[in-house]
């Protein structure tokens, strides 16, 4: 369905849980985060409720996100059962790729169309450094293994800070000169850990301009990157930019939290609580009705950073 702007709203982002197996330092505390209830994280019935009564709506495209997707015990069963609600036609998680190798067959098997693999660093001990718990050689096999069984195409989401990882941009575009994979850069949002990293932040245009050879691709009005091929590259390089260009005319989705509220954008502070509404369908879905109608025009992250609102890995990216 359309929301007040005219915008068509067809994407849905799940958050699935808020833990994750590992501690990158723009994400998540050292420590770690406080653990919620069991009670309080939606059952994968609550989910399926909510998708089915997204896809009633016009939500064709889902995407399963965290913390990490994959800590989530049985996200196979709620992937199978996601494929096969009528309307959704493509079915993608966000994961750190850790966990990925054993899983990808199960997973493909479940219907899951494509992966997106947060990562960060080519080096091993770097690697290390920024998730404070990962083995590289794990991310490494597990996207291997998401081209040979076909789980395409593969995006591979690099946050750039400047001091920390930006002297490897380059060997990021090698990797899709060399290969089918389709790196994103993305700008570092100075939301919960990130704001320690403020003053590492590099903006898109700048490296834009430091890459030679790139020529924009086409991407739709609805891509949150900006996408470049260069000669005889494989794969394609892109520039996520949630600063300096709100993306957000093109907006074409809502976010579920891994508690079960909706969130119209990654920034808004609206936030309707669906638990409420799960045991009654046609409310529920006169509920996401309103919510996708009402959708915010534009993000104001600036507001939100400074009323300190939910973080990276409890929204899901
Ligand atoms: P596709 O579905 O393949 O297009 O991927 P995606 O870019 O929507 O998803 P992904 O989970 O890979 O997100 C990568 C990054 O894009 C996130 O870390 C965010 O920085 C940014 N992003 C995703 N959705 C939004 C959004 O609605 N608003 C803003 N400002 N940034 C977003
Ligand atoms: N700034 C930019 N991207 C972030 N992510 C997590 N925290 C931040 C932040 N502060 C990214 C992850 C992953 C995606 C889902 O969100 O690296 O690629
Ligand atoms: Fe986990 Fe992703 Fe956050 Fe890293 S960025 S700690 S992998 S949720």
């Amino acid at each position: 369905m359309n929301d007040k702007y005219g915008r068509t709203i067809n994407y849905l982002r799940v958050s699935v849980t808020d833990r994750c197996n590992l501690r990158c330092v723009y994400c998540m505390p050292d420590d770690g985060i406080q653990k919620l209830e069991h009670e309080e994280i939606l059952s994968f019935e609550d989910i399926l409720k909510i998708i089915r009564a997204s896809a009633e709506l016009g939500i064709k495209k889902i995407r399963f996100t965290g913390g990490e997707p994959l800590v989530r015990k049985g996200i196979e069963n709620l992937i199978y059962e996601t494929s096969k609600i009528n309307g959704i036609d493509d079915i993608a998680i966000t994961t750190n790729g850790t966990r990925l190798y054993d899983m990808a067959g199960d997973l493909k098997r479940a219907g899951l169309n494509r992966v997106n693999i947060s990562l960060d660093t080519l080096k091993a001990d770097r690697f290390k450094n920024i998730t404070r718990l990962g083995n590289i050689d794990d991310v490494f096999r597990a996207i291997d293994k998401s081209l040979a069984i076909g789980l395409e195409p593969i995006k591979v989401n690099m946050v750039v800070i400047r001091g920390v990882n930006d002297d490897e941009v380059f060997d990021f575009v090698k990797l899709a000169d060399e290969n089918p994979l389709h790196i994103r850069f993305i700008e570092v949002m100075p939301i919960g850990e990130g704001e320690r990293f403020k003053d590492g932040y590099i903006s898109s245009d700048d490296l834009i301009r430091s890459i030679s050879n790139l020529t924009e691709i086409e991407t739709g009005q609805n891509s949150t990157a900006r996408v470049f091929e260069r000669q005889g590259a494989k794969g394609t390089i892109g520039f996520i930019s949630p600063l300096t260009c709100k993306f957000c005319t093109g907006c074409n989705r809502i976010r579920l939290t891994s508690t079960g509220t909706i969130k119209p954008c990654l920034h808004s502070k609206e936030e309707i609580d669906l638990k409420d509404f799960l045991r009654d369908e046609r409310h529920l879905k006169a509920i996401l009705e309103h919510t996708i109608f009402n959708k915010p025009l534009e993000h104001h992250l600036e507001e939100a950073i400074s009323q300190s609102q939910k973080k990276m890995f409890q929204i899901g990216g």
